[in-house]
């Protein structure tokens, strides 16, 4: 068998590797000035100060450029079809954000192809990979029949491993409540499961209370499926509690916590994966992101790509708003876009630039990752490894 090609990045003016051993010098992003990484097939082979780079087949010279680890968005909606910008410009006028509009996508997703449905995601994951993400976790929910929520997760599959079921999105028009949670854990839940990793339930006024939420979840996991919940995001409620209770790797949303939440979080090891994007898209309140690192919560950021609350594929524009509205250090942000992203994913092999983790590099057009949030709205990735494999270079 032949040795893979072997690649160095030399020249790398500020290298964030998220790397715990060398958080001492480096701090939570493990910073390495002067930095070259070593990339062997889909790996990364060594991490260390371009003076003492190994040599590699093939040498690409960063110019003193920073280099990242690919973002790691953990919550999208990307399986559907139609546009919803009038709803989104009627809430720029004063009309809040409701789930109702969630059955307008739904008409639109059952009507279109398979193939429609495909070319539709392949553009929006192209446009993320554009913009740095190199992994990421796809929802269905906008199918809520079998077969329209089976198709919506082998299309999803099709682009990641890391595919989510969200039958439980909200009840569709013509069924009641007890019948639709009948077929979300009975027949939808069986056609699901073979092409799903997790299962997620919307659990908030408008679509599934808490025991609700409690028996889809078990149902899921019966089957296999690990939980992860929508909580908190338009009301209070005791979403990010059961959250907690039942040890979910994440709960995402949390804009709204009471203490006793908080207090939930802090003492769990569920992540909360905030999505800055929703609240600048609703004009909703930001979530407390401060208070809740403060507390000791582990957080993570995520675009929640969606026709809805949230159409941005961008991991930078969180990044930026969660430094300026939610008051995270701009590492702190990086950190919950990549290594956080990847915790929330129970992920150890991405995230992360160390020997032996998953090649997946971003070059950004910039000196360091402060220009993430101090450059809001630039497209400063200029290229992107993903496993080794180099797909963007602008
Ligand atoms: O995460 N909150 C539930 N689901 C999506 C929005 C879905 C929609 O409005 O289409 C979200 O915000
Ligand atoms: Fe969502």
């Amino acid at each position: 068998m032949s040795t893979p090609l072997s690649t160095v990045i030399t020249g790398i003016g500020e290298l964030v590797t998220n790397d715990p051993t060398r958080a001492e010098q480096g701090g939570l992003l493990g910073l390495v000035p002067e930095a070259a990484v070593v990339v062997e097939g889909s790996r990364v082979a060594w991490v260390g100060p371009a003076a003492d780079a190994p040599a590699a087949d093939v040498q690409v010279d960063a110019g003193g450029r920073a280099v990242i680890p690919g973002f790691v968005d953990s919550h999208s909606h990307l399986v559907f079809a139609g546009d919803r910008s009038a709803e989104f410009e009627a809430r720029m006028t004063g009309e809040p954000y409701t789930a109702g509009g969630i059955r307008t996508t739904v008409a639109k997703t059952r009507a279109a192809t398979d193939e429609q449905l495909t070319s539709h995601v392949a553009r929006l994951v192209a446009e993320m990979r554009a913009q740095g993400t190199t992994s990421l976790e796809i929802k269905s929910g906008y199918g809520l029949s079998v077969h329209d929520e089976a198709r919506s997760l082998a299309v999803a599959r099709q682009f990641t491993d890391e595919t989510t079921f969200l039958g439980a999105h909200v009840v569709p028009a013509g069924t009641t409540p007890e019948d639709y949670v009948a077929l979300v854990t009975g027949p939808m839940l069986a056609a699901a499961a073979p092409h799903a990793r997790w299962i997620d339930v919307f659990c908030e006024d408008g679509a599934f209370d808490v025991d609700q939420a409690r028996t889809i979840l078990a149902a899921g996991s019966d089957s296999g499926l690990r939980g992860r919940l929508h909580a908190n995001q338009l009301t209070y409620g005791g979403g990010v509690q059961l959250a907690c209770e039942l040890g979910l790797v994440a709960v995402d949303h949390c804009t709204f916590l009471s203490e006793l939440d908080v207090e939930s979080l802090r003492d769990s090891r569920t992540i909360a994966t905030l999505l800055p994007g929703v609240e600048f898209s609703t004009r909703q309140p930001y979530p407390d992101a401060r208070g809740l690192i403060d507390a000791g919560v582990r957080v993570a950021l995520a675009s929640d790509c969606n026709p809805g609350s949230c159409f941005t594929s961008s991991m930078a524009l969180c990044i930026a708003l969660a430094v300026r509205e939610m008051r995270m250090s701009p590492a702190e942000a990086l950190h919950a876009a990549t290594a956080m992203g990847a915790a929330a994913l129970d992920r150890d092999d991405i995230g992360v630039l160390a020997p032996g983790k998953s090649a997946d590099l971003v070059l950004l057009d910039a000196p360091s990752y402060l220009h993430l949030a101090y450059r809001p709205g630039v497209p400063l990735v200029t290229g992107v490894w993903q496993a080794g494999r180099p797909v963007v270079s602008r």
